[in-house]
Order: C-alpha cells, then structure tokens, then sequence
C-alpha cells in the first residue's frame, strides 16, 4: 500500500498535528489533528482521518487513538482528549479520495 508524506500535494493533505511537545503520565492533554487547505466538495474531499500511538517500548504497535470520516458539511478538524503512560509518537493518516493516503507524525515525550 502507498502511503504518502512529501510531494507538490503534501502541503494541504498531510494532517497537522498540535499538542504538546511534553506531557505529564495519566494526565489529559488536547490534540487537535487537521488538514489545511484542502477542498471540501462531495467530489474532492478529505474523507477521513485515523490517528494513532506508536508507543516507545511496546511489543506490538500502533494503538489506534481515534477514526473520523467527514462529509463536505464537516471540515476535517478535530480535537481529542488524550493521556498517555509513556513517550511515542503520534501518527496521522488522512484520506483523500483524490489524492491518496497521506502521513504525518510528532513525537510527544511522556514524565
Ligand atoms: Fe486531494
């Protein structure tokens, strides 16, 4: 399966991904994922958006922290209420109906 990451189309299809570059164990924190840029027409749109933990240390990764499909009504913008135990990585795969399945991620260090 292709998954993309870079490219001419990478700017408005890989997710953003904002939280804190720290966090504190057990401890709620805000992660908003989206893309930017992108056209929201039934025909051309970000249709869904999955994100996951690959967590430093576990046999077998990655955990799946939440899935969102969206209609032309809903933008792909979405924010979590996340804890983690321990430090990892964040990893978003947004799809385009157009343009494929796009990869982005942001390491988060847990204490
Ligand atoms: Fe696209």
């Amino acid at each position: 399966m292709i998954i993309y990451s870079e490219g001419e189309k990478a700017s408005n299809h890989k997710s953003k991904i904002e939280c804190p570059e720290s966090v504190k164990a057990g401890e709620d924190f805000e992660l908003r994922v989206y893309v930017e840029g992108h056209p929201n027409k039934v025909e051309h749109s970000i249709r869904w958006i999955e994100v996951y933990f690959e967590e430093e240390g576990r046999d077998f990764n990655p955990v799946m922290l939440a899935r969102m499909a969206f209609s032309e009504f809903a933008s792909p913008d979405v924010r979590l209420k996340v804890k983690l135990e321990k430090s990892g990585k964040i990893i978003a795969l947004a799809y385009c109906n157009k343009h494929g399945l796009w990869e982005s991620e942001k390491s988060i260090s847990v204490s």
